[in-house]
């Protein structure tokens, strides 16, 4: 009987945003997305089965909060009602990166987490059908176990596959932690919130269609100029749907604003990298990767800059040690 598996996975940034859900409780995203697998940014996750007692979580050493502890326990509930594993376990992950900072800890946690409880069913899962109970935890999951360059279309019960993997994406991204955060609203609350309240919903879902199919033909020519100017639009366009929100939802910072900015003034000046903003006020910058040297000194040297990481593409989550 296995008794610890340790898993990796890898967190990734959306260049096509999912943002809202379908009504309904299998966390199914209303718009597809595609996002890019980041070799920097590592979760590293080791589950444990008990004997006795209750499920226990820690993240980077500390026991999780309430809330985190609901949301993740719900999520092994949701394996153990279906059978696919029984008994209690103690769960610890590690971020190899700024954890609740906005930097998409969620999708790299929850698909180290499904892959490292996949080798305790004994129903063999594939990958496919992992990604699908990824989502269930978290969107953004889905995609972190295919790693890549990958897609998650909507439907009824979508999973991620995989466009191209991380080995053949000729880019890399730079992500830059701002200092001075306004306070985060998770994603599921705000994405109900604009659900509900944002007059310009509709024409997001709609719009990140079109950005999708967009998106899948810029990346089969591997068309870098194309692939960040849709990228760059749709997370406007996606903040836009927050701004107009009633109530608002801003998550950006002044410093957001300047490294719009920036990343405007060097393209016009020669480096060409695009921006995406997640919901947090950090951006992250696209770039070829011969380009990732430069972006990430210019990136470091801007003003309210907390740190910057430059990163090459990720591959799928993967388990790493059995025992
Ligand atoms: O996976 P979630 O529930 O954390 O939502 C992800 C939302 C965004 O990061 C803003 C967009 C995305 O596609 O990753």
């Amino acid at each position: 009987m296995i008794e610890k598996v340790t898993a990796r996975a890898f967190a990734n940034i959306a260049l096509v945003k999912y943002w809202g859900k379908q009504p309904g409780f299998n966390n199914v995203p209303a718009t597809p997305s595609i996002s890019l697998a980041l070799k920097s940014l590592k979760t590293i996750t080791e589950v444990e089965r008990i004997r006795s007692g209750k499920d226990s979580f820690f993240l980077n050493g500390s026991i999780v909060s309430k809330v985190i502890y609901r949301r993740l326990v719900e999520y092994l509930d949701f394996w153990r009602n279906n059978k696919l594993i029984d008994g209690k376990f103690i769960i610890r992950s590690h971020n190899n990166f700024p954890t609740g900072a906005g930097l998409a800890s969620s999708s790299s946690g929850f698909a180290a987490l499904t892959v490292a409880l996949s080798a305790f069913s004994r129903r063999k899962i594939g990958k496919h059908q992992l990604s699908r109970f990824a989502r269930r935890g978290s969107g953004s999951a889905a995609r972190s176990i295919v790693g890549g360059l990958s897609a998650l279309p909507i439907g009824a019960d979508p999973a991620a596959r995989l466009l191209l993997s991380g080995d053949e994406v000729p880019w890399g991204m730079v992500v830059i932690e701002v200092e001075g955060r306004t306070k985060k609203i998770g994603s599921r609350e705000g994405m109900e919130l604009c659900r509900r309240y944002s007059p310009y919903y509709r024409q997001w879902i709609t719009l990140a269609n079109k950005d999708y199919r967009k998106m899948l033909s810029a990346l089969r020519r591997l068309d870098f100029s194309r692939v960040g100017e849709v990228a760059e639009a749709n997370a406007l366009a996606m903040h836009a749907c927050m701004f107009a929100s009633r109530p608002a939802l801003v998550y950006w910072s002044p410093a957001t604003i300047e490294i719009i900015n920036s990343v405007w003034q060097w393209r016009v000046d020669g480096l060409e990298t695009y921006f995406t903003i997640d919901a947090g006020s950090n951006v992250v910058l696209l770039c070829k990767q011969e380009d990732l040297k430069e972006a990430i000194r210019r990136a470091s040297r801007l003003k309210n800059v907390r740190s910057a990481i430059k990163s090459l593409p990720g591959g799928p989550a993967e388990i790493i040690e059995l025992s």
